[in-house]
């Protein structure tokens, strides 16, 4: 699909993207935006390579292709400044070999925050309240009249919250459980806490003299507490419900692994919005077997898109296909984000936001 047709640069996008305001930004602009509608959910390195033609500005990708020395050779080749993933993780790309061949990236972050915090809220509660097994229970036509022990599940309220990776979307989602649910807190960065420290110190809170637990109290609730954690073993071993929101990278693969899992309650619930690899998904599966009362809730796999053998089994699982930041607000200001990226860089305007943002 090609809008444009005349326009002087040359901008491709390997997927259509949600919304039209991304390719209005652009063919204002003077772009020519060439849209691939190849009937195909993962282009191959040479799938794009043939996109990118002789002569391409700028090209914005999808975090299921890999970025690396053949694309970004490739686009130097064609005159390319610019690429932007339509994401905020970005470890499909190597920004190293895209800076050796002189090719700037970026990436889509805020535009998702709430709506991928919401959606590690959404699995936290359904896993808490079973939600998942229950529905199937009823389509199933097992409901045979109300029971004192069907589906029980766990009371949130004054119940610990674990986040690790206090970040953008670790701070929503932190405040989402505890504002909503009146979930106690306790996190652990393994950067720095920065904005879920200015959340829980008040600064976030909408009356600036009050700290959230003064406010709590002055309305008659009991205040939730909250603490940084020293290391990510205290977080798994006194939270009901954890939360993972770190980048990947090599520090974070495998970060729940056979051990990890051991030192969480038996009980515990685990959700997973960020990266697949930073759970062993095998040992994932053994423990959910040996304990059938820990529950998750995953929204990104190891091998994705595939599950590890045994996980589409386990009923203590709620799996949904990477659908985090599916809002269709969200995915419309992440085209537009990746647009203006790529943009910015090929007008020489600075690039509107970049991995180290
Ligand atoms: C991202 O942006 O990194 C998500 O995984 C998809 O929105």
């Amino acid at each position: 699909e090609v809008w444009n047709p005349n326009g002087k640069y040359r901008v491709v996008s390997t997927k259509p993207m949600p919304g039209t305001r991304w390719i209005n930004l652009l063919i204002q602009q003077d772009c020519r935006v060439e849209i691939c509608t190849q009937n195909k959910t993962i282009l191959s390195v040479e799938d794009i390579i043939a996109l990118i033609g002789d002569k391409c500005d700028g090209v914005i990708g999808q975090l299921t292709e890999d970025w690396g020395d053949a694309l970004f050779s490739a686009l130097s080749k064609a005159g390319g400044k610019a690429f932007s993933n339509m994401a905020v993780g970005y470890n499909n790309v190597d920004v190293n070999a895209a800076n050796r061949y002189g090719v700037a990236v970026g990436n889509t972050p805020g535009v998702l925050t709430e709506t991928t915090a919401e959606l590690a809220a959404t699995l936290s509660v359904a896993a808490a309240r079973r939600i998942v097994e229950a529905d199937a229970f009823m389509r199933g036509g097992l409901y045979e009249g109300w029971l004192p022990h069907l589906f029980v599940g766990n009371l949130l309220k004054g119940q610990t919250v674990g986040v690790i990776g206090a970040g953008r979307i670790g701070s929503a989602y932190a405040r989402m459980m505890v504002e909503g649910f009146k979930m106690n807190l306790i996190y652990y960065d393994l950067y720095q806490a920065t904005r879920l420290e200015k959340f829980v110190t008040g600064m976030y809170f909408p009356f600036p003299a009050y700290s959230y637990g003064q406010f709590l109290k002055a309305n008659g609730e009991q205040p939730v507490t909250w603490k940084r954690a020293s290391s990510m073993d205290e977080v798994l071993r006194e939270a009901d419900v954890i939360s993972l929101h770190p980048v990947l990278d090599k520090t974070t693969y495998h970060l729940v692994n056979k051990e990890r899992l051991a030192v969480m309650k038996k009980e515990a619930i685990l959700v997973n919005c960020s990266r697949g690899p930073v759970i062993d998904e095998v040992a994932l599966v053994e423990h959910l077997k040996a304990n059938p009362m820990f529950r998750v809730g995953l929204d990104v796999f190891e091998d994705e898109p595939y599950m590890k053998p045994g996980l589409a089994d386990m009923k203590n699982a709620i799996v949904v296909p990477h659908i985090a930041s599916a809002s269709k607000w969200t995915r419309e200001g992440m085209a537009t984000l990746a647009a203006l990226n790529v943009l910015g860089k090929i007008k020489g305007y600075p690039i509107w936001s970049n991995p180290n943002s």
